[in-house]
């Protein structure tokens, strides 16, 4: 296999990649990643000098580029999370999300079209999507691979488009295309801006909790490291021209996520808890704030995993609160992972960690 991972750099891609080589790593393996604000080779830097490992610094916006190294290294396996990944940013600006989620995946669409046309073997083009295509569901119900698509943000509109674009290559040019849509994932190397990330910066240094609305809204959490294990059972056994979606079968209000997150920490880090005037030493949870919900705030996300798992046998293996401990444990033991973040990397204000 002579695999393209494109978003190598970022929480998903950088965690696939680890992932891989921590197994039998195929013959080539590129990544593709331009480095925007969430990518971050220090993700990966024990893979650097692997012979197997190549990093090429290309934008997927440049289709020049990237038809290049899907002809340079011979890739025939391509798996496709490159992507402008923040809801919140697609709210406030959401032109790059179209640029990069759409454009960008017609331009790796195209790269193999024309480079695979007159070369022979097995070919696989993964595209990893996510459950917001689907929109909102109400208190009860489940995502299944034949919900039909209703974004309600730009990012989810960005994604659904470019699935859309995924899916025709696959019927009207036979392009091997597979499609996934997962849950909210975390786990370690997610940029401090994705909620539980954020949360457990946030009380570590004292700084209001910001919760959106009355923080009932529920999202269905996956560890990364069960993810990126289901993108590679579909990638080697998938069947072209099939969806699957993917999820951690753990549902959990955001309200419910905060508290949990902040009473680890209580445990986990006695000592950032906020103390008052009178010197009274307070829970983490004291620092939440409701704030303004986000506009066309979809209240939950659910997934039916029966597809995947009546097909590979995949399951998630954590649940949610030991997922949450080994995390928050991640993100205390690697504070210069963060803080190179807060200090080099990224618009401080914005983030409201620190001043
Ligand atoms: P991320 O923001 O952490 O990483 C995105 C990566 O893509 C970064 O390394 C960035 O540098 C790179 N990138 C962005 N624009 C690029 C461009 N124009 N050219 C080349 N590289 C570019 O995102 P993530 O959370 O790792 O998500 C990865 C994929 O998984 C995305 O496609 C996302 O839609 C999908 N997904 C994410 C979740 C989640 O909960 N995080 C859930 C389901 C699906
Ligand atoms: P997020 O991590 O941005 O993922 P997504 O929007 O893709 O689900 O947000 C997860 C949930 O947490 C979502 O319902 C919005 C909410 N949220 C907050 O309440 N406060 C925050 O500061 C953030 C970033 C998110």
């Amino acid at each position: 296999m002579r695999l393209l991972i494109t978003g190598g750099a970022g929480f998903i891609g950088s965690n696939l990649l680890q992932q891989i080589f921590r197994q039998d790593p195929p013959e080539i393996v590129v990544n593709l990643d331009s480095l925007t604000y969430s990518g971050n080779l220090k993700n990966l830097s024990n893979l650097e000098s692997h012979p197997n490992y190549q990093f090429k610094k290309v934008d997927l916006r440049n289709a020049t580029d990237v038809s290049k190294v899907v002809n340079t290294y011979a890739i025939d396996h391509v798996m496709h999370l490159a992507a402008e990944s923040h809801v919140d940013r697609s709210i406030n600006s959401p032109e790059p999300f179209l640029e990069t989620n759409i454009m960008g995946t017609f331009n790796l669409l195209e790269a193999c079209r024309q480079n695979w046309k007159e070369s022979t073997g097995p070919k696989r083009f993964l595209h990893v999507s996510t459950d917001e295509v689907y929109g909102s569901l109400g208190p009860s119900g489940l995502f299944t691979e034949k919900t039909p698509y209703q974004p309600n943000s730009p990012y989810a509109a960005s994604k659904a488009s470019s699935d859309l674009v995924v899916r025709s290559y696959g019927r009207t040019y036979g392009l091997p295309v597979l499609i996934t849509h997962c849950s909210n994932n975390y786990g370690p190397f997610q940029f401090p801006e994705k909620l539980i990330p954020l949360v457990t910066l946030k009380a570590l240094h004292g700084r209001p909790i910001p919760v959106y609305g009355r923080g009932d809204n529920i999202r269905d959490w996956i560890h990364v490291d069960d993810h990126v294990h289901a993108l590679w059972q579909v990638l080697t056994e998938g069947i072209p021209g099939e969806t699957y979606n993917i999820g951690g079968n753990q549902e959990s209000s955001n309200l419910d996520l905060v508290k949990t997150i902040c009473a680890i920490l209580d445990v986990k880090h006695p000592s950032s808890r906020p103390i008052t005037e009178t010197n009274q030493v307070l829970p983490h949870e004291s620092l939440i704030e409701f704030v303004a919900d986000r506009p066309g705030h979809d209240f939950r996300y659910a997934i039916d995993n029966r597809k995947i798992h009546q097909t590979f046998h995949w399951e998630p293996t954590y649940n949610l609160s030991t997922g949450l401990e080994q995390t928050i444990t991640w993100y205390l033991e690697q504070t210069d992972w963060w803080q190179d973040i807060l200090d080099q990397r990224y618009d401080l204000k914005r983030l409201g960690i620190q001043d």
